[in-house]
């Protein structure tokens, strides 16, 4: 299969793709672990659907204040009320492990050349404890919050945000992900797609279509071609 070609800007999501959110409640002794799995997995579900949401009603509250509000519907749902936990767990997803290939897959890309960066619906508070508390900020050239435009994906806005911040056309940005919807929505945006499918997720009936497949971003610096002539300086106005 032809490796993906005219790359200058490797774009990753973050949670789920460089961040672990699913090892959140593992890391929480309070929740019994009979309800970890349906509190981790209520807690993700009704976080994304209030950004979908909010969006579509044009209410735009921010990332953290969305995560915190699901929290709360989740810990009521499956019955949980230990006082303090809320903010406990709040202050986990402050510090999420990342995946472990990350790191040497980041440095790989740099040290080809390739501008790497993040665009999450994360705060910018968010994502640079995130970040920080996995060490793994030096190897980023920008960290891209939905927050700037107030929308969240898969609002094409937030998109175009990147393709601003970085200097570079859609063509020229490999994005990765592992939330499908985010997937396709960039696809269907105009970027190349590297689907991260770490959870073995079914093929999404929307419109875009990634052009591979991964398990894991270990595969993802062997799908690019490497960049023809050295990069006149790293793209754009790079925010972090
Ligand atoms: C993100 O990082 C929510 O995983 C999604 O934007």
């Amino acid at each position: 299969m032809n490796k993906i070609s005219g790359i200058r800007a490797c774009v990753f999501d973050a949670y789920g793709t460089l961040f672990d959110f699913a090892s959140v409640l593992g890391r929480c002794h309070e929740v019994p672990e009979a309800q970890r799995g349906a509190l981790s997995t209520l807690w993700r579900d009704k976080q994304l659907q209030y950004t979908w949401l909010r969006t579509l009603q044009g209410r735009y509250a921010d990332f953290w204040q969305v995560t915190g509000e699901a929290l709360e519907y989740a810990l009521e749902s499956v019955g949980l009320t230990v006082p303090g936990l809320h903010a406990r767990l709040m202050a986990l997803y402050l510090r999420l492990p990342v995946f472990p290939e990350v790191p040497a897959v980041l440095r790989e890309l740099r040290e080809a050349g390739f501008v790497t960066a993040v665009l999450s619906n994360g705060t910018p508070v968010m994502l640079s404890a995130a970040l920080e508390a996995a060490g793994i900020g030096e190897l980023l050239d920008a960290v891209l919050s939905a927050d700037a435009v107030r929308q969240f994906k898969t609002h094409p806005d937030v998109y175009r945000f990147a393709l601003d911040s970085l200097g570079v056309p859609a063509e020229a940005v490999c994005f990765q992900s592992s939330n499908a919807w985010d997937a396709y929505a960039a696809s269907a945006f105009g970027m190349h797609v590297v689907w991260c499918n770490r959870y073995g997720q079914r093929p999404e009936r929307l419109p875009g279509a990634p052009e591979r497949e991964v398990r894991t971003l270990a595969e993802l610096p062997g799908l690019l071609n490497p960049l023809t002539a050295p990069p006149d300086g790293r793209p754009g106005t790079l925010s972090k």
